[in-house]
């Protein structure tokens, strides 16, 4: 096969959900029509259960887990599929951020019962600042759910994207009689069993065909009258606005009994796109140039202590990626080889000889990479697009033990370049200040201290809102701001100006009277 024609048959995507709406569910049920897994149960949930929310040694045991299911790779229909998965609970929201950084497009899950949650609104944020396509498939039709009209428009409203019914649901719950595909005019039964191949679909390009009517009942002139009014409001589908992420398409189904599944899986086969060009400082990277370029969106640390390595990420972007082949990194600036790049296959993996845009590699690591770090084959560019986002959480973090300040130092900086939480450097004092999305991460830094590099420490609150990456649009203004602010900047790990807000009134204040600056809530705005 040629390169073009490998690039054109990859989709890399991620699925995401706020946590419960069955995305590892669904994730299962499309490993198993690839023919990925065989048994249903066979792809461990990373999500932490609600009830073990405080319960780090529970985050340990899964983050064991999630290397497996950091990216699982199939084919289907000739088709290569890598889904990247997301970590369900929200303090790890970051993570999640970056991993959108590496896809092509995401399936949105909602639960028909439950609608938009918080998470799906923050992830679908990330979604919008990228224009990534999205498809969202709501799920657990199976029980009784919202009227799906109202869930089109509770999407509309607060996911901010237009939508576009492709399937169409014939009762909900008990009264679930099947979902009618509105692209293709068939309808598909709902039998309640979950099955691998699903039943074969009747198609019926005229809903007042008799036999229609006759499987039916009542429900047909149902059908009829929803199709009218869907015709009514929703124009045309168009692939293109959806490739623009302007209009979402929406599929009805049951991930539980595996309904619906298929014709999600064959839709976004045929309209999700295949990858994409990709932003760089310097200029747009495609995906068909010869040369080799690719960036770490995550680093995963080994769990056993003895041996520390770690495995960086690298999404392809353009060009085919080689074992053995001497690469530049460009942050470093040095030469890297690789004799066992990684593969994700499933939940397997395997040393790889090549790999072509759209595909992720997994890199042995000795501390060589950080997120968002680049390799070429010798061009010095800067892959755009992966933000630190503003922390929610700060505490100033001290040395416990005197004694051990390398290896506290060590810790904490290989813990950032991992990407757990971020470190600000105060300007005043140098005092450090780690800030997560979540309470959950300050635990698990400080088991990980002290169980992977023997270093206690300690936390000190402090009252912070939020962390504010400037743009000085007036230089003037910019240095008497610093001089004013002394005590509330910082750098972030990148050496960059942060100015650390204490409260959303002084903020307030500071937007009021710098007129010159412009604040950001994440580090790339332009
Ligand atoms: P998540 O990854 O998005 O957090 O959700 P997950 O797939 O783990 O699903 C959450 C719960 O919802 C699970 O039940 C799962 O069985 C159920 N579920 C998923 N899809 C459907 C569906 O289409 N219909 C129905 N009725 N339920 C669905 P659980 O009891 O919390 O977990 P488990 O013990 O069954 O694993």
């Amino acid at each position: 096969m040629d390169f073009n024609e490998e690039i054109k048959r990859r989709r890399t995507f991620a699925i995401i959900s706020h946590p419960d709406a069955g995305k590892t569910t669904l994730t299962e049920k499309l490993l198993l029509f690839g023919g990925a897994i065989h048994v249903a149960g066979a792809v461990k949930s990373n999500k932490i259960k609600k009830t073990a929310t405080s319960d780090f040694m529970e985050i340990e045991r899964q983050r064991g887990i999630s290397v497996a299911t950091s990216v699982m790779g199939f084919e289907y229909n000739g088709v290569k599929i890598n889904i990247l998965d997301t970590p369900g609970h929200q303090d790890f929201a970051e993570d999640t951020f970056r991993t959108l950084t590496a896809v092509d497009s995401v399936i949105v899950v909602i639960d028909a019962a439950k609608g938009v949650e918080a998470q799906t609104e923050k992830l679908m944020k990330v979604c919008r600042m990228r224009n990534t396509p999205v498809i969202v498939f709501i799920n657990k039709i199976d029980r009784e759910g919202k009227d799906p009209f109202d869930l089109l428009d509770e999407i509309e409203r607060q996911l901010q994207i237009h939508v576009h019914p492709l399937s169409w649901p014939v009762g909900m719950g008990q009264r679930l009689q099947g979902v009618y595909n509105i692209f293709d005019h068939k309808m598909y039964y709902f039998s309640g069993n979950d099955k691998t191949k699903a039943e074969e679909p009747q198609e019926f390009k005229d809903l007042n065909d008799p036999e229609f009517e006759r499987k039916m009942g009542r429900n047909a002139q149902i059908l009829r009258d929803n199709l009218e009014l869907i015709e009514g409001v929703y124009p045309d589908f168009d692939q293109n606005l959806y490739r623009e992420a302007k209009i979402a398409p929406v599929f009805f189904g049951s991930a539980l009994y595996n309904f619906g599944v298929q014709e999600l899986l064959e839709s976004f086969i045929r309209i999700a796109p295949s990858p994409q060009p990709s932003q760089t400082i310097e200029r747009e990277v495609k995906p068909e140039e010869e040369k080799f370029t690719g960036f770490v969106f995550k680093i995963h640390a080994n769990m056993d202590p003895n041996h520390r390595d770690r495995i960086a990420f690298v999404k392809v972007c353009s060009g085919k990626f080689l074992r053995n082949t001497n690469y530049y990194h460009v942050q470093l600036d040095r030469q890297l080889k690789f004799s066992s790049p990684t593969a994700f296959m499933a939940q397997k993996t395997s040393v790889v000889e090549e790999a072509y845009p759209g595909d992720i590699v997994g890199l042995h690591d000795t501390g060589n990479f950080k997120i968002g770090d680049t390799l070429t084959e010798g061009e010095k560019i800067h892959f755009k697009g992966l933000p630190s986002f503003s922390p929610e959480l700060f505490r100033y973090i001290e040395n416990d033990d005197p004694m051990k300040a390398k290896q506290l130092a060590k810790g904490i900086d290989q813990l950032m370049d991992e990407g757990v939480a971020q470190l600000f450097t105060m300007t005043m004092n140098g005092r450090k200040v780690i800030g997560t999305v979540g309470a959950l991460q300050f635990e698990v830094i400080e088991y990980r201290l002290l169980h992977e590099y023997n270093a206690k420490c300690r936390y000190e609150n402090i009252s912070m809102y939020k962390a504010c990456w400037v743009k000085p649009n007036d230089q003037m203004e910019w240095e008497d701001f610093k001089r004013r602010k002394f005590k509330a900047m910082a750098k972030d790990k990148w050496g960059r100006d942060v100015y650390l807000a204490e409260s959303a009134y002084e903020l307030q204040m500071s937007q009021e009277k710098f007129k010159g600056l412009e604040f950001y809530f994440t580090s790339e705005f332009e």
